[in-house]
Parts: structure tokens; sequence; C-alpha cells
């Protein structure tokens, strides 16, 4: 694996298989009485975020104290950054602080590249702007293949707002490295103008996708970063692109749906299907604690066992 992980386009088949099999095996931790291993003793994460987060920061500090790392989070709400103080300034403070990682999330796309040019440690991007969250990707794909057995010609469908989404973005270029096809339903509005060079397909019909689909990942309408009007009205957004428990009857049996959260219930997602048994959105944030304990590993751990209990057994 490489020393960051910013892109899911860092990740090869074998490396993104790696994290996912590691994963799995730190699960088992996860279900025992004590939750804590002593792999990254000494270490020390700093979780850097610029931008709100729930399930992200929480989920990286948990993964962090489980594998016995020293963990300083930061928020730029109360910080030096409300004086002016820049991200360089800001990174180089904490490098003296001696992080082996910074986990960051920031409003602008490409800050994580910054970054990795000015500290010594790991950078692994919690997401930036509307570029990328390799993280999310990684649990979805964790959730995914628990659940199904296997990615490989699977059919994902990704509906929403694409143009506004890095998690879109992270998933369509792990799951395509792991095999599955994705389609992407949208309104025209809603897409990234370079989509076509996204390896995926597109439609803007949702119901005609939906008897295909193995996986349907509903996002986030993210009106705080909308500047214009990108549909009529919130009504006929969700009348067209909306999962309500109507289009959930015309998926497989099989079939799952996720959603990154935070979720807009009602907009994207009817509260009725959010909470049905096809949700796996509980599930996922579950398996971001394991993924993300499986990410800190394989980027500081070294040569020590992941889980050294194993190594004994
Ligand atoms: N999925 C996700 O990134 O959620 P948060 O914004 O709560 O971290």
């Amino acid at each position: 694996m490489k020393r960051h992980l910013i892109s899911a386009a860092d990740l090869t088949r074998d490396d993104a298989l790696l994290i996912l099999d590691t994963a799995e095996e730190l699960a088992q931790v996860v279900d025992r009485p004590i939750k804590k291993l002593p792999t990254l003793r000494g270490r020390t994460v700093v979780n850097l975020f610029f931008e709100d987060s729930t399930r992200t920061r929480i989920s990286f500090e948990a993964a962090a104290k489980r594998l016995s790392a020293d963990v300083i989070n930061f928020s730029a709400k109360g910080s030096s950054v409300s004086k002016g103080e820049s991200l360089k300034d800001t990174a180089l403070t904490l490098e003296a602080m001696g992080a082996d990682a910074v986990v960051i999330r920031h409003g602008a796309s490409g800050a994580p590249y910054r970054l990795a040019n000015w500290v010594h440690g790991s950078v692994v991007n919690a997401g930036d702007g509307t570029h990328e969250h390799p993280t999310q990707a990684l649990l979805d794909a964790f959730t995914m293949r628990r659940r199904l057995g296997g990615l490989e010609g699977r059919q994902i469908t990704i509906v929403g707002d694409i143009l506004h989404s890095r998690v879109a973005r992270s998933n369509v270029l792990l799951l395509h490295t792991l095999g599955a096809d994705v389609t992407l339903v949208a309104p025209p509005t809603l897409l990234p103008v370079a989509v076509d060079t996204w390896p995926c397909t597109v439609s803007y019909d949702l119901d005609a996708v939906i008897p295909k689909t193995d996986v349907i990942m509903m996002l986030r309408v993210q009106a705080e970063r909308m500047n214009a009007a990108y549909f009529p009205s919130v009504r006929e957004y969700s009348r067209r692109y909306g999962l309500d428990a109507r289009r959930m009857g015309q998926l497989p049996e099989h079939a799952l749906v996720m959603h990154p959260g935070p979720m807009n219930r009602g907009v994207e997602i009817a509260a009725e299907v959010a909470d049905s048994t096809r949700s796996t959105i509980v599930e996922q944030v579950a398996n971001g604690v394991t993924v993300r304990m499986a990410v800190l590993y394989l980027l500081l751990g070294g040569s020590v066992p992941a889980n050294p209990a194993e190594e004994d057994s």
C-alpha cells in the first residue's frame, strides 16, 4: 500500500482486498467484551476536521483508540483557524506534536494532497470538498461483500446528487476496481461534466434500473453546496429520484438499500425504507470502525500483527 490514502484510485485490487480482509479479522475484536488491541501503542493519530462530521470523526477516533493509539482531535471551530491560521501552519503545528497519521476532512477538494507535502506521517482523506471519501467507499464495499458474498459482477446503483458527492466518486472507483458494475442515476443537472470519463454507466430513469439492482445507494441532496436551483422542487425530486416503499418493492428480493448518511428522510429516502430490514445504514456505521481500524493498522502498524490474540491461538 502507498503511504497515504487520499483517493480510492490509490488502491490496487490487492490493496483493497487486503484492507477488507484485515477489517474482517479485526471485526472479531469488536465482538469481544474488551474491544482493544495493543497494536498501535505509542503511535499518534490526529483527527483534523475543518468540516462537520458525525460518523467519520467518531469512527476514526474509536478505530485509533481500539488499536491503542494516542488520539488528538482537532476541530477548526474553536481553533486558531478562526484567527486566520492557514492549513499549512495548522499542519506544521500538529506535526510538531508528533503525528504519525493525520486524518483530514476539509471543504476544499485537494486539501489532503497539499497536506501530504507538509507532514511526515500518513495522510488519510476523510472527505475533501466534492472530490473523494475513500474510507466511506471501503466501508460500503465491506458491507456489500459481507451481505452479498462478493462484488464481482454485482450491479450497484448510486442515485441522487452525484455532482456534489465525494462518496459517489470514491465508490465508483473502488467498486470498479473490485469488479462490480456501477450505474449512476441522477437528473442531468446533478451529474459532473466529466462523468463520461468515470468507469460506470449513467441513467436518468430510476424505475428502469431498479429491477436489475443488487445494491441501491441513495445519496443526500447536499443543499449546503448548492448555489442555484438544480431541480424544480423537493417534491418533484423525490417523485423522480427518491426511494419510497413502492420503488423498494420493485428491487430484487436480495437487494440492499444503502445510504452513507446523514440522510434527508422524506427527500432522497422515505423513512419506512431507511428503517426497513433491507437497509444497511446502521450496519455501515458499525463497519466504518473496523474498516478504519484496518486502514490505520495497514498504514501505521508495519510488521506487528493486527490481532496478536489470533497470532497466539
Ligand atoms: N458519511 C459521512 O461521511 O458522514 P459524516 O459527515 O457524519 O462523517
